[in-house]
């Protein structure tokens, strides 16, 4: 009797221990459901940003004379790994540069322009490299241009000349100097932003909120009257100083140019300064906090708006990128400025980025990684040749992939809670809760699907389940991961420890796709579903 009950006691014993071995070993769940539907991807969230700053422009696009550069001058090495990376929209002449930027001193014969001062990053500008060279670019890279007017130093007159310039066919004046300058056909740029950052201290010509408001709805009036079918974006937060007070910005902006403009401009900078890897790959979800924040306030203002036969206002985040180190005056200023080398951490807080743009496919329409070439950029150049950053790869999978529908998921994992830390240099702080380790996006697009996954766990690998919810998934998944041998690892002119690699395809079982995202990886698994 006595051994009976030790017995049942010992079996009592095994079945707990067997169970909560069971409950820690719970793989982690990702549940896809293809009538949860957030909005349609739009392609232009694969934007990227050329402005006169440092090395981008010349030594990065434009090299006249380098044996590595065609007969335009562009880099081609830079061209062919830009094309690479599916860029579908660019963003140019700046940045804090167009602030200072007179786009007269960048037309007509090279050897007749004058050079400039250039005060935002403390360059000569020779102006050998102005719109029409842009435009040449754009059309051999397959991009869609995307310029910003000054509406620092600039008048509102500036700016329309600039529409005509660019976009009226022939007759006035500034139509024909196009042509003069051998041009022929308008070159049809549709979007347009009203002046950069002009809620920064820094910018040149910075105006409060009702100045701004004020010269951009007048210099809107008069651009769309010259090219009715432009878009205009305007000018929203980029100051998230401690002192300073973005919502009030941005609400202002929504209100009064309510009627007036088709999407918002971000900006947003993040970056590790105190090393700290976990609080620096919750970074993304500040950003999709600020996405909720505006996207709340374009509903109220819409609310009372007129804009018959228009969309509502979209969000671009027209500035993104990791930051920080290129931060003192020293390495602001110059031809050298804002030369960031990557590492791993950064290329997965970029691909966070892409997840965040993804899950609010519904109100962000845009979205640009600051920079193209050498200026806090995925491609960077000495005058021999050229390395791809570890951020090059997170965004070249997504543009090249992630097309359709996004998804509203459910991620079951765990979690974890970060200190209350600094965004990035001079940022407001953030303190990040029930930070899921495993960060996901989907996207669906007529039977195909795509899971973009981050594991944000430094040093553990996590087993998760995908569930399809509706349907079954068919056949193997392709997988695609960005990895590296460490968090610090980084790419150079001789190295590339962080890029892509296709793995074994996964095989799905009907409605289950098991599969194990290493740490520190990015992953992105592309199959179908019926
Ligand atoms: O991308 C670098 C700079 O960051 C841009 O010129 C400016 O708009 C922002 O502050």
């Amino acid at each position: 009797m006595k051994n009976l009950k030790k017995r049942i006691q010992l079996m009592v014993l095994m079945v707990a221990v067997a169970g909560s071995a069971l409950v820690t070993a719970q793989n982690a769940r990702i549940k896809i459901d293809t009538d949860r539907v957030i909005g349609e991807v739009d392609k232009l969230i694969y934007g990227n940003f050329v402005e006169h700053l440092g090395r981008c422009v010349y030594g990065g696009v434009y090299e006249p004379g380098s044996p590595l550069s065609d007969e335009d001058g562009f880099r081609k090495d830079v061209l062919q790994a830009a094309k690479d990376m599916n860029v579908t929209i660019t963003r140019y002449p700046g940045g804090n540069f167009v602030s200072n930027y007179h786009w007269l001193d960048g037309v007509g014969p090279v050897d007749e322009r004058i050079p400039r001062m250039e005060l935002a990053w403390a360059r000569l500008e020779t102006n050998e490299f102005g719109t029409n060279e842009f435009m040449k670019y754009a059309r051999k890279m397959n991009t869609e241009p995307y310029f910003a007017v000054n509406m620092g130093t600039g008048t509102i007159e500036e700016a329309q000349r600039w529409v005509e310039y660019c976009n009226v066919k022939e007759g006035p004046y500034f139509a024909e100097l196009r042509k003069k300058h051998g041009f022929p056909e308008p070159h049809q740029i549709k979007y347009w932003s009203l002046g950069n950052e002009m809620d920064g201290f820094w910018q040149m010509g910075h105006l409060n909120a009702e100045d701004y408001v004020k010269k951009a709805r007048e210099a809107a009036k008069l651009m769309r009257l010259t090219s009715p079918e432009i878009k205009l974006i305007a000018a929203g937060s980029s100051n998230y100083r401690p002192d300073a007070n973005p919502d009030a910005w941005n609400r202002t902006i929504l209100t009064e140019l309510r009627d007036v403009v088709d999407y918002i401009a971000l900006h947003i900078y993040v970056g590790n300064p105190d090393n700290n890897y976990y609080n620096f790959l919750s970074t993304p979800l500040v950003c999709e906090e600020r996405t909720k924040i505006v996207k709340g306030m374009i509903g109220e203002v819409m609310q009372n708006a007129h804009r018959p036969g228009r969309d509502p206002i979209y969000i671009a985040w027209d500035e993104y990128n990791v930051w920080y180190r290129a931060r003192t005056d020293e390495l602001m200023s110059g031809t050298r400025a804002l030369e960031e080398h990557y590492n791993l951490e950064d290329a997965l807080v970029i691909a966070g980025f892409l997840n965040v743009f993804i899950r609010n496919a519904d109100i962000v329409k845009m979205a640009n990684m600051a920079q193209l070439v050498n200026v806090i950029a995925p491609i960077f150049t000495n005058e021999k040749g050229m390395f791809k950053q570890t951020i090059y790869y997170p965004l070249q999978l997504f543009s090249g992939n992630a097309y359709g529908t996004s998804l509203d998921i459910f991620v079951d994992c765990e979690t974890y809670d970060t200190d209350e830390f600094f965004i990035g240099l001079g940022e407001q702080t953030t303190r990040q809760q029930e930070v899921p380790y495993l960060d996901v996006s989907a996207v669906y697009n007529n039977g195909e699907l795509v899971v973009n996954v981050v594991n944000r766990h430094r040093d553990k690998a996590i087993k998760a389940d995908i569930i399809c919810q509706t349907g079954k998934f068919t056949g193997s998944f392709e997988v695609f991961e960005v990895n590296g041998p460490d968090i610090k690892a980084t790419n150079d002119f001789d190295r590339e420890d962080v890029k892509t690699v296709q793995k074994d395809p996964v095989k799905s079982k009907g409605s289950i796709i098991t599969y194990t995202f290493p740490a520190h990886s990015f992953t992105m698994l592309k199959g179908t579903v019926e």
